[in-house]
């Protein structure tokens, strides 16, 4: 069985309270279950971290080498400041998604560039609590050696 690491930066805790008209009215959990039950039936074992804490995130992302054949990650405000974050992901080499709720090029200037867009597969941005499901599709091709 293949398994997958879901990561999401500071702030997603409050999915369904915080800001609805750009974050939609889906909390955490719910995005969660969805993810679990996407897993089950493609015979992938998902596991979820959420911290609002840089080094946190680091020391979870170290720990996944080796150990997690994905990683999906929203590294929510941690995007467009990491550079931590980012040379943490280019040292373990595991495959990994970037997720966005909101299309963050559309938003404020400061959203719009990514310091780990450049060591990830591919990112998704834009479609609501639906970008996580776009996410795992995307992360089940490359699990499936399709992409
Ligand atoms: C976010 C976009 C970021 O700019 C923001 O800081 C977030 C969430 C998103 O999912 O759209 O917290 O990553």
């Amino acid at each position: 069985m293949k398994n997958l690491l879901v990561v999401n930066g500071p702030n997603l805790n409050l999915l369904g309270e915080r800001e609805q008209t750009i974050y939609g009215k889906k909390n955490l959990g719910e995005i969660e279950q969805k993810l679990v039950s996407m897993g089950r039936e493609a015979q992938i074992e998902v596991e979820f971290f959420q911290s609002n804490h840089e080094g946190d995130i680091v020391d979870q992302l170290q720990g996944a080498k080796g150990r997690v054949d994905c990683i999906l990650i929203n590294p929510a405000a941690f995007t467009h400041t990491s550079i931590a974050i980012r040379d943490t992901l280019a040292a373990i080499g595991v495959p990994t998604i970037e997720v966005h709720m909101s299309n963050i090029y559309a938003r404020e200037e400061f959203r719009r560039h990514s310091f780990v867009a450049p060591v990830v597969r591919g990112q998704i941005s834009g479609f609501g609590a639906y970008s996580y499901v776009l996410a795992f599709l995307a992360a089940k091709a490359i699990l499936a050696g399709e992409r």
